[in-house]
């Protein structure tokens, strides 16, 4: 017979062999590494200019970034930061190569959430966060799925679950009824409302003395940062139950939401929640905190069945929410009901040639209408390769396969990448000023 304790002693022999174990499996030199671009991506691909009209920008202007040219050809090639001061730098037909960005707004939030796992959620948080950098935005990803694959796929693997999400849970928790406290005390109705209590084994993490940055790693894109999962933060699901009911009034739901609010406006352009394939406290802060929901599915009929119940689901939980919270909800920058500036849907792994794949995005069309984006996402092999080593296909070199091959893997990104520029552009426009 077996108790916890015969499941603590396993751990801890698991927990001894730990870094070992990960050292085997990933490759020796774990830090991640960007590559350069090279002149025919940085002009055709990147800034979308005539490659003649780009060398002769650089033989006519010293000051613009060089690149390296490399032994065995012709190109030069440029790394992420070279790019950024080249669009920083060059117009073209007058036009600033610059994104963009609605002035005096705070960064819009686009949260990929599905029920189901093997959606595509993680790939396309990668890739989209991928294409806006190499776009000229300032991506923020915040990874609240404890399988941690969005933050494995950029480089972070040694996380603890104090820098999660759920970290930042308790440190809202705290944060918030230290807030109600001292209202009760200031309360000048007569009677002192009662004070909640957060035991010592919150406080004494000392989350409450966390700033704002420490919950962000960079990553090897240097426009790109990341509040990192691990795979004990899948405690909080279990934790935050009992956080609730040690304080029900806490809204464990905008606990993200608020903390996002604390980041200076222009600190990032956008930011894209990877979401974990449940819903749950750390998927409804993700929800809550999202202006906009992208909702990738697979194009079989199981994937349109569990995406059917995943908004159902969804819907219930904020009506609940709206309905359970009404009354004591904070007042500040965000209110009930939630409220999105869009909602669409987005078929992934779809290939043109399957007649079952087809009749389902007829399906969908009929179903969700305008909500489903024009552009599914195909399943390639070059997706599928470049994922096994924990990258996008903007981070392989296209010289480490058939450049058609990854031009077309590429390209189905790029038409999805356009499309929700688009939908994200004009719900930043929406976005009330909040300076
Ligand atoms: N467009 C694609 N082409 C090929 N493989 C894909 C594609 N999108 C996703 N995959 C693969 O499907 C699997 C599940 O995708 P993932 O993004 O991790 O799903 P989720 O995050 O929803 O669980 C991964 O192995 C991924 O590499
Ligand atoms: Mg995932």
């Amino acid at each position: 017979m077996f108790t916890h304790q015969d499941l603590s002693e396993l751990q801890a022999n698991s927990l001894k062999m730990q870094n070992w174990i990960r050292q085997q499996t990933f490759s020796p030199e774990m830090d991640k590494k960007l590559r350069r671009f090279s002149s025919w991506e940085v002009a055709s691909l990147i800034l979308k200019i005539n490659q003649s009209t780009f060398r002769g920008r650089l033989a006519s202007d010293p000051t613009l970034p060089a690149g390296l040219v490399e032994e065995d050809g012709r190109q030069r090639w440029y790394t992420l930061e070279e790019v950024n001061e080249l669009r920083r730098k060059m117009k073209v037909n007058r036009q600033s190569m610059m994104p963009e960005r609605p002035a005096g707004k705070r960064a819009v939030r686009c949260a990929i959430a599905n029920f189901k796992g093997g959606a595509g959620k993680s790939t396309v948080a990668l890739h989209f966060a991928h294409a806006a950098a190499l776009d000229g935005y300032r991506v923020l990803a915040v990874d609240f799925d404890p399988q941690a694959t969005l933050s494995h796929s950029m480089g972070l693997t040694n996380v603890s679950e104090d820098h999660t999400v759920w970290g930042i849970m308790a440190r809202d928790l705290e944060r918030e009824t230290n807030r109600q406290n001292a209202a009760a005390v200031g309360a000048e109705s007569g009677t002192a409302l009662p004070q909640r209590r957060i035991p010592a084994a919150i406080t004494d993490m000392g989350l409450g003395d966390l700033r704002v940055n420490d919950f962000i790693k960079p990553t090897a894109w240097s426009t790109i940062d990341i509040v990192p999962s691990c795979a004990n933060a899948a405690f909080v699901e279990f934790a935050s139950a009992q956080y609730r009911h040690m304080n029900p009034e806490w809204s464990f739901f905008a606990a993200v939401s608020r903390y996002l609010d604390a980041l200076p406006d222009d600190a990032y352009d956008l930011i894209i929640f990877d979401c974990p394939p449940a819903i749950g406290y750390q998927s409804m802060n993700a929800v809550f905190a999202a202006d906009l929901l992208y909702i990738p599915s697979g194009p079989g009929y199981w994937e349109y069945d569990s995406t059917t119940s995943f908004i159902g689901q969804l819907a219930e939980a904020l009506e609940d929410l709206s309905a359970g919270f009404e009354q004591t909800f904070p007042a500040g920058k965000v209110s009930l009901p939630k409220v999105f500036q869009d909602i669409r849907f987005l078929v992934t792994r779809y290939e043109p040639s399957n007649d079952l794949h087809r009749a389902m995005v007829e399906a969908f069309r009929k179903v969700f209408g305008d909500r489903l984006t024009d552009n599914p996402i195909e399943m390639t092999r070059a997706v599928e390769q470049s994922s096994r080593f924990l990258s996008s296909i903007y981070e392989i070199d296209y010289r480490d396969m058939t450049r058609d091959t990854w031009r077309r893997a590429r390209g189905s990104f790029d038409l999805a990448y356009d499309e929700f520029k688009e939908t994200f552009l004009a719900a930043w426009q929406k976005l009330e000023d909040e300076a």
